[in-house]
């Protein structure tokens, strides 16, 4: 795999990065472990948790700690191999100062991070949701702090939209802090509302790490129609994670099979390829359980998908311009 820019940093990435919150439960510690050291094997260089994330197990305000403690115990030994990325701003307890991106709450949780990964600095550190009673420069000032303590090395945002990344880049400007240099956001053929802010995050050199590019499972090809999903699957363990499958999403999803079997590929390729064409992507976010998925994934950097099959996909799938305007 070609190593990829991580916006600004300086850091280069594997273009398939290790997701993990799947990890804890169905993915159980030992497995977790042996997949993280299968990964960095086959090349990945890059791996995503949060402070949040404890697989299946997860309900709103649990305490989370599970993934970044695994990931800790899987890194140990193997720290300098990967760029580690952990997350803060999601609900982990009842408490007023649980959540959010408030100093308060970011101060907390950096060290709570990084007792967890069993390390001196975290690489990428993301903001995971906006936060809207919190004001964006009370955040920036903080993470800044968290930089130039040497907790973190680069701050990321996730699921921000362009504007709010926009004002980031002001305020960092304006009051000489770190500024952002990834984002992290939702983004598959069936999810393609940022597509719009692709442009701006190439022209500021914000290096792009969607998630869910597989739709949580929906475009591996392993949901067929009047089928039960297969034993194992997300939709069968954990239904309420994967999108409903009506006839009309297994029309788009049989009509883009198709177009991966005309090239000899499969769904899971041709979904996570076309994602890694979209401008500004460094990485793709991919949330494999197992080393076969994993080895997948990494297949799919190689693979190239001709330039006819765009509008293709387009017609499919429409890219956010051509869906209705709501305002005309
Ligand atoms: N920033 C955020 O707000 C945010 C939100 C969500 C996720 N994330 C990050 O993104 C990562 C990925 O999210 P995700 O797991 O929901 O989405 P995903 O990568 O779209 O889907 C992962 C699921 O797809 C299936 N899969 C993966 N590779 C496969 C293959 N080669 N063949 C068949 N099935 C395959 C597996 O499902 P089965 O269980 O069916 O095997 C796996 O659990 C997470 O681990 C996390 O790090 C970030």
């Amino acid at each position: 795999m070609e190593l990829r820019p991580l916006g600004s940093s300086g850091l280069l990435v594997s273009p398939i990065c290790l997701g993990t919150m799947t990890f804890g439960t169905p993915v159980p510690e030992a497995d977790a472990v042996r997949l993280v050291h299968e990964s960095i094997d086959m090349g990945i260089n890059f791996i995503d948790t949060a402070n949040v994330y404890e697989g299946y197990d997860r309900v709103l305000g649990s305490a989370g700690g599970v993934a970044e403690e695994i990931t800790g115990k899987a890194i140990a030994d193997r720290r300098d191999s990967v760029v580690l990325a952990t997350k803060v701003g999601a609900p982990l307890g009842s408490g007023p100062q649980d959540r959010g991106l408030s100093p308060l709450h970011i101060e907390r949780e950096i060290e709570a991070s990084l007792k967890r990964l069993g390390t001196d600095v975290i690489d990428l550190y993301i903001i995971h949701w906006p936060d809207r009673h919190t004001p964006l420069e009370s955040t920036l000032e903080a993470l800044d702090r968290v930089v130039r303590q040497g907790k973190a090395r680069y701050i990321g945002v996730s699921n921000h939209s362009a504007a709010q990344l926009c004002q980031l880049l002001w305020l960092a400007e304006k009051h000489d802090w770190v500024r952002p240099v990834s984002s992290q956001i939702p983004f598959s053929f069936l999810r393609r509302a940022f597509q719009h802010d692709l442009p701006f995050c190439e022209e500021f050199s914000i290096g792009v790490t969607p998630y869910q590019s597989l739709q949580g499972g929906l475009l591996t090809g392993k949901y067929r129609r009047g089928e039960e999903p297969p034993s194992g699957s997300r939709a069968a363990e954990k239904p309420e994670w994967v999108w409903a499958r009506d006839d009309a999403m297994f029309d788009t999803l049989e009509a883009l099979e198709a177009l991966a079997a005309e090239i000899d590929t499969t769904p899971v390729r041709y979904a996570l390829a076309w994602t890694l064409a979209q401008p500004a992507m460094s990485s793709l976010v991919v949330g494999a359980k197992r080393s076969e998925q994993v080895a997948d994934a990494v297949a799919a950097a190689d693979l190239e998908i001709p330039c006819e099959h765009f509008a293709r996909i387009d017609e499919i799938v429409p890219a956010p311009w051509k869906q209705d305007d709501p305002i005309r």
